[in-house]
């Protein structure tokens, strides 16, 4: 019984898919499924057999099956599961395991007799996990084979754990983890060095024998590998690649994961866009515009008849009438997007024939100064991703505010702790009690490269992140008055894993909007941050705006998005590109350079061994090239922005 409704299949898409407008309600509607398959065991009364995921995604999905239980008595007493796989070695208490993960999310609020969930063991001792793999497909096939398999899929294509290289015939078994794997984990690990190397996995076949395959995505850090898996071929690179061969398989994603895909990137390669129902607007023109730049090589004023003809763009060439026209269409819309003066002009100091500041829409794109905000979630995200025009907005005089939203402790070695602690020790700022208590630790770290617990430590990492925000926003010319250091609790919780945003989060972010009343507010839009940190803390600004929503600063609030180190927008989705000169990148790169417990640091490296500060430069030099390669102007480095009016934000939450 399918009751979720694939879309038609367009020629591109080797396997069927169903996409939502929001993850919640896309994990609503694979938990009706499930429900009315279990539902419908129970009248004919036969068991169900489930395999169940972990991580993220299906978070929601449990939070459903749960409300079903409790409020529309849906009964999991005919319920059997087996799990796809658990880390190894953990035990099955620790809070990181997936036994426990199930235990919060479903096991304890439903009534699923704990015999009938099954999970790999992570404790199985090492001569014996061959046998216990055994045992585990011995005992889905004696339970009847899984009717309905729940997937996930990892930033390497990794359906379960079966990373890249997994053959098509493998079965559970102990696998290595792949270095990405584990850089997606670490954080809720606290670290990459507490994070395990292994796991139990069952094996691709084991999956494909299920009769039902649903797998669900969410989130634009997971649009590139579902469009390897639906679109590309098969490849043991991309182990979600093998559902292709299942014949009732299904890709559950939301807007965002599914945004690579070709009916939604570049749909004129499907045929023409009326009868797709979609229409030649200007975000659509100008992505097909650029798309075209690129694919031809050529600069957007360059592009001729024959160009949009043979890429497939007749219609567009249509709607323009030439070439000529269209071109200089796609090319305004990119050159609105430059600007020098992120907060507008001063009126007061405008000359006739100054360019204007151009992208500014919101009510107060008039005011000047303007009270800026800018939502930093790690002590060093404001300078690494916007520190350029911080500068500029601070020179062009308006007021501004950066707020940190967590510690960044967990980013802080030991050694660096111990360097400050040796400082106090040598200077001899601490009396006699506290200089013996810091000797000890200082000798203890000397010994054995760590040093001992201690409960003041993690506050006290987190000093010295906030006094190298404090140094770099110095550099930037920002009043330590007007820095503003959060502490979200989130970050710091150790019994809620994963990590998850709470009403104290909110509560601080709801207190500082009112308190700044911001005319601009920057945030990271970041969704590829490994360690999910800018997730929540965009998610914490989205529900203290809610909380605003009646509060008439919002009505005139304009909201920026910005990336992180880990990626840049894609040129048809920015708003806003503020120029560099050399000087303002060698002054942003000394910003960064105050951060210094994260130069050449491991604790976050994952597979790119550049630091913060060249990410940065690359990044931003790249930009500045592909605005020149469009014809556009030839700058040293540009920062872009993404414009989100917070309206639209409140009322599509997810990016
Ligand atoms: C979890 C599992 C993995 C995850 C995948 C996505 O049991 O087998 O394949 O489904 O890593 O993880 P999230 O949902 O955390 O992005």
């Amino acid at each position: 019984m399918n009751i979720l409704t694939p879309l038609v299949r367009c020629s591109f898409e080797h396997v069927p898919l169903a996409v939502f407008a929001s993850s919640a309600a896309a994990s609503r509607a694979v938990a009706r499924e499930v429900a009315a398959l279990i539902r419908q065991r129970q009248q004919v009364r036969r068991p169900v057999v489930l395999g169940l995921a972990t991580g993220s995604t299906p978070i929601a999905f449990y939070a459903e099956l749960v409300r079903l239980h409790r409020e529309e008595k849906l009964s999991f007493a005919n319920v059997i599961t087996f799990n796809l796989d658990e880390y190894y070695p953990l035990p099955p208490e620790h809070v990181q395991s997936y036994r426990h993960f199930m235990r919060t999310h479903l096991f304890d609020h439903v009534d699923l007799a704990p015999e009938h969930s099954h999970l790999p063991a992570g404790t199985v001792a090492q001569a014996e996990i061959d046998a216990h793999c055994r045992a585990y497909e011995e005992q889905i096939r004696a339970a009847g084979g899984i009717d309905f398999q729940i997937l996930g899929i990892g930033r390497t294509g990794h359906i379960g754990f079966n990373e890249p290289g997994s053959p098509p015939h493998s079965r559970t078994r102990l696998v290595t983890l792949d270095p990405l794997t584990r850089r997606d984990a670490s954080g809720d690990f606290g670290g990459e060095e507490h994070t395990p190397r292994y796991a139990l996995t069952m094996g691709v076949r084991t999956i494909l024998e299920a009769r039902r395959v649903v797998l669900m995505a969410w989130g634009q850090h997971k649009a590139a590998m579902v469009r390897a898996a639906v679109e590309q071929e098969i490849t043991t690179q991309v182990t979600a690649s093998f559902l292709q061969q299942h014949e009732n398989a299904l890709f559950v994603l939301d807007h965002a994961a599914a945004g690579a895909l070709t009916r939604f990137r570049t749909p004129w390669l499907l045929g023409p866009l009326e009868d797709q129902g979609l229409a030649w607007d200007e975000k659509m023109t100008r992505r097909a515009i650029l798309w075209l730049s690129r694919q031809r090589k050529k600069a957007v004023l360059k592009l001729t008849d024959d160009d949009y003809n043979e890429a497939g763009l007749q219609d567009l060439l249509r709607v323009h009438g030439s070439a000529y026209e269209a071109n200089r269409t796609g090319f305004y819309q990119m050159q609105h997007t430059i600007t020098g003066w992120p907060g507008g002009r001063d009126p007061h100091r405008t000359q006739p024939g100054d360019a204007p500041a151009r992208p500014l829409r919101g009510a107060s794109a008039g005011v000047f100064p303007k009270r800026v905000l800018i939502l930093s979630p790690h002590p060093d995200d404001d300078v690494i991703s916007m520190g350029g025009t911080l500068c500029r907005l601070v020179e062009h005089g308006h007021e501004v505010h950066v707020a940190y939203q967590v510690s960044g402790s967990n980013a802080v070695s030991d050694e660096a702790l111990w360097r400050a602690l040796v400082f106090l020790r040598d200077a001899g700022l601490a009396d006699a009690v506290a200089a013996a208590r810091i000797t000890a630790w200082c000798s203890a770290y000397e010994a054995t490269g760590v040093l001992p617990p201690a409960a003041e430590f993690k506050r006290w990492k987190g000093f010295i992140r906030r006094h190298e925000a404090t140094a770099a926003a110095r550099v930037c010319g920002v009043a330590p008055g007007r820095l503003h250091f959060l502490d979200l609790p989130f970050y710091d919780a150790v019994t809620v894993r994963p990590r998850r945003l709470g009403d104290e989060d909110v509560d601080i972010m709801h207190r500082l909007l009112g308190e700044v009343r911001p005319h601009l507010i920057y945030a990271a839009g970041d969704l590829d941050d490994p360690h999910g940190t800018h997730r929540i803390c965009l998610h914490a600004l989205h529900e203290a705006l809610r909380r605003s929503a009646r509060e008439p600063w919002l009505a005139e609030a304009e909201l920026w998005l910005y990336r992180g180190a880990w990626a840049e927008w894609e040129l048809d989705e920015i708003d806003l590109a503020v120029p560099l000169s050399p000087q303002e990148v060698l002054r942003r790169r000394r910003a960064i350079f105050r951060h210094e417990t994260q130069k050449d640091q491991a604790l976050f490296p994952g597979d790119d061994r550049r630091e913060f500060w060249q990410r940065t430069e690359d990044r931003s030099r790249r930009l500045a090239e592909s605005y020149n390669t469009l014809g556009l102007a030839e700058y040293e480095a540009i920062e872009a922005f993404k414009r989100y009016s917070p309206a639209d934000f409140l009322l599509h939450g997810q990016l």
